[in-house]
């Protein structure tokens, strides 16, 4: 196996962290640099069972600081950057779009100029992680596909569709290595309870209304958050340079749906009467711009680089309930603070409409 030094942007967060133990453990030759700001969405307690590996360093950086960035690459002799860091999350970023900016868009061009001066041509590889939300919003019928004109319609799909644009500019132009892939709706366990999926799961538990937005008919495909790493490993290694991967579960639910079967699983692990979660669903104010559904055309990945989601969604969402449920103590640290004060901004000014 060749030696490697690969910066990992963002691998305190949910899918960067998931991300970094994999290739941590896989691949002992590599060296792995996790860059993150360390904001709210990044906790270093998701990686305490790699912070002493001998191929682990861990940085701490804004990737919108330019020195910074200039700094570690003249540290480090990178041969490639996985980017994942980025401001997450939609309804942060229709409440206050500037941090979005700043990270996504302006801290993605630091990342490339870096790079630029780093790297003579193809030396190295840009790995950029993005979203199926740059394609925009679909009716009931149809798929995201890799020639799926961007339409982004909130500012944080804004933000990411700018990145997208930025890393292609930087291939086309200066001719770096770049692979760029788009995938739908993460879950599993670490992932910080602004989300749908972990939001519910803590309400829930602590039997408090559990808001769904509008009527609770928007569909979102979802995936297995280790299923994305492993469609992130084989990209990085076998994409082909220039390429774009569409990555998705297959597995699309109405938000009411998902929710209903959550309670379902949750009245089972908290021995609740059937039914009894489900009395805390409570229909909300919709998000502005709401985007009615994703789902996610997987054909390229599965034929060119033949890659499949291995976990199946009954399985994936038992194991997350599973994970919150036992590690109360992530929860807890997670939940202290700053998340009330969001918990309250967000979801104070939501009318319940029942
Ligand atoms: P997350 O919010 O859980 O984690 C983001 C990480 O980036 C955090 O550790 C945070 O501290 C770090 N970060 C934020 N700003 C930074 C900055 N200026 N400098 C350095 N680090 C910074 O996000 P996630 O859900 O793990 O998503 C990771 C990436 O994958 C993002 O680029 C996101 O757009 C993309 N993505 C996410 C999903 C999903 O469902 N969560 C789906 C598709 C793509
Ligand atoms: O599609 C990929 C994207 O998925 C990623 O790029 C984003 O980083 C990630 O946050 C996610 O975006 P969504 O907006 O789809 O995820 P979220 O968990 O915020 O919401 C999922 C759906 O549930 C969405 O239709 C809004 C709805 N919702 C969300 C919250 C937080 C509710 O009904 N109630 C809620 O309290």
């Amino acid at each position: 196996m060749q030696e490697k030094k690969i910066l990992v942007t963002g691998g305190a967060g949910f899918i960067g962290s998931h991300l970094v133990r994999h290739f941590v453990h896989k691949y002992p030759d590599y060296t792995i640099v996790n860059l993150d700001k360390l904001t709210y969405a990044g906790n270093l307690g998701n990686l305490t069972d790699i912070e002493n590996m001998p191929n682990y360093r861990f940085e701490k950086g804004d990737i919108a600081d330019k020195e910074c960035i200039e700094r570690l690459f003249g540290t480090y002799r990178f041969d490639a950057v996985i980017h994942l860091a980025a401001e997450s999350h939609v309804d942060r970023s229709i409440t206050g779009p500037d941090t979005f900016i700043m990270t996504n868009v302006v801290g993605t061009a630091n990342l490339l100029n870096a790079c630029r001066k780093a790297w003579k041509g193809q030396e190295g590889r840009f790995y950029h992680v993005s979203t199926d939300e740059v394609y925009g919003s679909l009716g009931m019928e149809g798929l995201f596909t890799e020639r799926t004109p961007y339409d982004p319609r909130s500012p944080y799909s804004a933000s990411k569709a700018s990145s997208d644009h930025l890393v292609r500019a930087w291939g086309h132009t200066y001719g770096i290595d770049i692979v760029i892939s788009n995938c739908s709706n993460n879950y599993g366990p670490n992932q910080f309870p602004e989300k749908l999926l972990p939001l519910a799961i803590n309400n829930i538990k602590q039997n408090k209304p559990v808001p769904v937005y509008g009527k609770g008919e928007n569909v979102r495909d979802w995936l297995f958050v280790e299923d994305h790493v492993a469609a992130i490993d084989l990209i990085y290694h076998r994409g082909k340079s220039g390429e774009t991967y569409n990555v998705g579960g297959k597995n699309e639910w109405r938000n009411i749906d998902l929710i209903k079967l959550l309670c379902r699983i949750m009245d089972d692990r908290l021995e609740r009467r059937p039914g009894e979660s489900a009395g805390l669903i409570s229909f909300v104010t919709d998000r502005a711009g709401h985007d009615l559904r994703y789902a996610i055309d997987t054909s390229k990945i599965e034929s060119v680089l033949g890659w499949e989601p291995s976990v199946t969604f009954e399985k994936g969402l038992e194991m997350t309930v599973d994970w919150y449920l036992a590690n109360e103590g992530w929860l807890a640290s997670v939940l202290s603070g700053e998340y009330e004060n969001y918990y309250r901004e967000q979801y104070e000014q939501r009318d319940d409409k029942r």
